[in-house]
């Protein structure tokens, strides 16, 4: 038997590869259906099934096109409905994978379908549980989520997840390892640990959802305080995991057209937007004038999924050497699949026909303090509400990159605004956003800021533990 964790740390999200005895079984896959057919046939092993532990809203499954190529059956928990054809496991069903077994366990709360899968051994010993999002390192999946308008409230679904843990999840053994769908960067959570998985028994001690004492009540209410708002996207994913989505290959394939000048100048003429996936350094130093910088480097997708509001958005790639098809998979995860091409070797290409590029200027954190020492200046951090409260340079103004699309005309454009982020990759990507909006005299701080805190002229606020805050 063998278990293979696959950690994907933009979306910080887990699938599960399990074979034996040359049948395989995918947890949760992601959007693309390669790194699962790869090992499968290195293992000369079938898949055999492909099983959700819910209805993802934080990234689009490549479910039915892993099913239509291999031939494996789709299975959802009891009461899940879709366009495509599935299984609707029953509470307590087995199947077989190879001399192994998974047991469907119905886990409710995050979802009503939301389900968990018990592995047996050969021996028939329980060795670990997918979790899903029901049960995460440190935290529990949010029920928020799935909330239906006059059938279901998030307090419903709490209560759902409480009886999910207290009598389906914690009752089985303590030394069985829990493998969540996520760890900590996803928002399907709001406090989980680094670690991708632990025992049982570890979390009944460490993970506050499941203190022995608790009441139901109290679950409740410590589950739903400091809830923050959703992506935009997560609703429009929740619906494609429902729906026949354009199959992966087609998506890449289109995605990864190299692109003339007049071709790319005529997509953007009809309403393609640039997107720059290069490094935020060199975005900075030098770009195509309207195009905005989110960088593969970071959490790409989520701020794709954040930022651009139109999931049907046409997009026309500017990317580093290679890593067309990066961008393009790392797109379609959230369900971005209009993908029009690229521009290969796009700034010289630009500039050799005539045209500017722009730049976006920058300094550091020590002529910041210069400035700020000696006039009264406007600086604006765009991290998070939790990050700004848990530490801030005094007189900073905080304005989330998350809401920059409602908040821009917060901006005063008759003057300067230094621009600051934790490590300086949100940052660039507000500062494009604005520039491609008319905002064009904002400064970005380099290193954001990590290294603002390390200079003794700054006056920070005094650090408080962000997680009492949450
Ligand atoms: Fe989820």
């Amino acid at each position: 038997m063998k278990i293979e964790q696959i950690f994907t740390s933009c979306l910080a999200e887990m699938a599960y590869y399990i074979e034996s005895n040359g049948e395989v079984a995918i947890i949760d896959p992601l959007r693309e259906t390669t790194p699962y057919m790869d090992r499968a046939a290195n293992d000369n092993a079938k898949i055999k099934y492909v099983f959700l532990t819910h209805f993802h809203a934080d990234f689009v499954s490549g479910h039915v096109d892993l099913a239509k190529k291999t031939g494996a059956t789709i299975v959802y928990g009891p009461g899940a409905t879709a366009e495509y054809e599935l299984h609707n496991g029953a509470h307590g069903e087995i199947f077989n994978i190879g001399d192994v077994t998974l047991e469907l366990l119905h886990t409710p709360g995050h979802t009503m379908e939301s389900s968990s899968y018990l592995l047996r051994d050969e021996k028939g010993k329980e060795q670990c549980l997918f979790s899903g999002d029901a049960l995460f390192i440190g935290d529990v999946g949010r029920p928020d989520l799935a909330i239906k308008q006059g059938e279901l409230t998030e307090e419903d679904l709490a209560r759902h997840l409480f009886n999910s843990l207290r009598n389906v999840i914690m009752p089985l053994p303590d030394d069985i390892i829990v493998y969540p769908n996520h760890g900590a960067g996803s928002a399907c959570g709001k406090n989980m640990s680094k670690e991708t998985y632990d025992s049982l028994g570890h979390q009944k001690e460490v993970n506050y959802a499941l203190r022995a004492d608790m009441t139901e009540d109290e679950f409740v209410k410590e589950v739903l305080t400091g809830l923050v708002a959703p992506p935009q996207y997560f609703p429009k994913n929740a619906g494609m995991n429902k729906g026949i989505n354009m199959d992966i290959d087609s998506i890449v394939a289109r995605g990864t057209k190299e692109l003339s000048l007049e071709k790319f100048n005529q997509l953007v003429t009809e309403g393609a937007l640039i997107l720059d996936t290069r490094h935020q350094n060199e975005f900075i130093k030098e770009h195509i004038p309207g195009s905005i910088f989110i960088g593969l480097s970071g959490g790409f997708a989520p701020w794709v999924g954040a930022l651009i509001e139109d999931i049907h958005q046409k997009i026309v790639l500017i990317t580093d050497f290679g890593k067309e098809e990066e961008a393009v998979i790392r797109l379609s995860r959230i369900g971005y699949d209009n993908s029009l091409g690229y521009l290969p070797n796009a700034i010289s290409i630009w500039k050799d026909a005539g045209n500017e590029t722009a730049s976006i200027e920058q300094i550091t954190a020590e002529e910041l303090a210069e400035l700020n020492k000696n006039e009264e200046i406007s600086i604006l951090d765009v991290r998070k509400v939790s990050e700004y409260n848990a530490e801030h340079l005094v007189g900073a103004i905080n304005e989330p990159l998350d809401s920059i699309n409602s908040n821009l005309e917060n901006i005063d454009k008759s003057k300067t605004t230094y621009v600051h982020c934790a490590g300086g990759y949100r940052s660039v990507i507000f500062g494009s956003i604005a520039k491609k909006n008319g905002i064009h005299n904002l400064v970005d701080v380099a290193g954001g800021y990590g290294v603002m805190k390390n200079v003794p002229e700054f006056e920070m606020t005094e650090y408080v533990c962000p997680t009492t805050l949450l």
